[in-house]
């Protein structure tokens, strides 16, 4: 008995410890990234909506429709959602255009299946899909009144070649809206946060697909994306007018916006 649980125990930790060079390794890499990104996406597509509402507590609708409410929308305008995923943005604003359109872009095609089915489920025609990625946006310059993009820019592998496509797609005076998870200012709450991101997804990794790095990978991600302060500085740097951001949880998740000149 003695020696069982101790040996459990390292056996566990050998685990985790043994994947995290893995992990680190391809998250952290502007090579290896993408293809980590999009095995992962394939992998949990079918189980994403139920995961995002657990892990957020059910807060996440109530996110994504903060973001759609930060544009003023007269109803025949295009909208662009990236790394659209199951579709939630996507509808919610091809629901607010009454002439208008709104185009979903993705690069994982389990995801897509999943909206489309939606899409056909819930009738709505002023929405298409569109598989691509963020960083070789399939359509011409100017052509978007409003781009948004849930949970998309801690996943690219290079964010300022996002930013640039980003601002080449918008009309002049158009809007880009950018919901992800944020750096809370409070150093010890953000450590607390962090790690609670480790246990609980690891946890769930586990369970779910018997890898803890499936659901680690967004605190992985998140240490090493600017947070809401760093996107708000690159978008400037990008050309952004009125670039800023929202925060809420005390900055746990945000809001970055900002305006293509005219
Ligand atoms: C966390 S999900 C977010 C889905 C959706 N926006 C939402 O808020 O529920 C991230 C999505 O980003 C997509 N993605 C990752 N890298 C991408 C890229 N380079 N181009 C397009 N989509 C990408 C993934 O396939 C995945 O569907």
């Amino acid at each position: 008995m003695d020696c069982e649980l101790p040996l459990h125990a390292h056996r566990s930790s050998f685990i985790v410890q043994d994947m995290k060079p893995k992990l680190k390794e391809h998250v952290s890499s502007k090579e290896k990234k993408q293809p980590y990104v999009n095995r992962m996406f394939e992998t949990i597509a079918p189980r994403y909506d139920f995961i995002t509402r657990f892990l957020s507590y059910g807060m996440d609708r109530g996110w994504k429709r903060k973001l759609v409410d930060t544009f003023d929308f007269k109803g025949g305008e295009h909208a662009l959602d990236l790394a659209c995923g199951t579709g939630d943005i996507t509808f919610a604003l091809a629901k607010r255009l009454t002439s208008g359109q709104a185009v979903g872009l993705d690069i994982t095609q389990g995801m897509l299946d999943i909206a489309e089915r939606k899409r056909s489920e819930m009738n709505i025609g002023n929405v298409s899909f569109h598989r691509a990625d963020i960083l070789s946006i399939p359509f011409a310059d100017a052509t978007f009144d409003c781009v948004t993009a849930g949970y998309a820019l801690r996943n690219v592998p290079d964010l300022e070649a996002a930013l640039a496509e980003i601002m080449r797609v918008l009309k002049p005076g158009g809007r880009f809206c950018s919901l992800d998870f944020g750096h809370p200012p409070n150093k010890l709450y953000r450590w607390l946060y962090l790690n609670y991101l480790i246990v609980v997804g690891s946890t769930l990794g586990l369970a779910l697909h018997g890898d803890p790095d499936t659901y680690r990978y967004i605190p992985e991600s998140l240490k090493l994306y600017p947070g809401q302060r760093g996107v708000r500085d690159m978008m400037q740097r990008a050309g952004f007018i009125d670039a800023d951001f929202r925060e809420f949880g005390g900055g746990i998740m945000s809001l970055n916006y900002g305006t293509k000149p005219r």
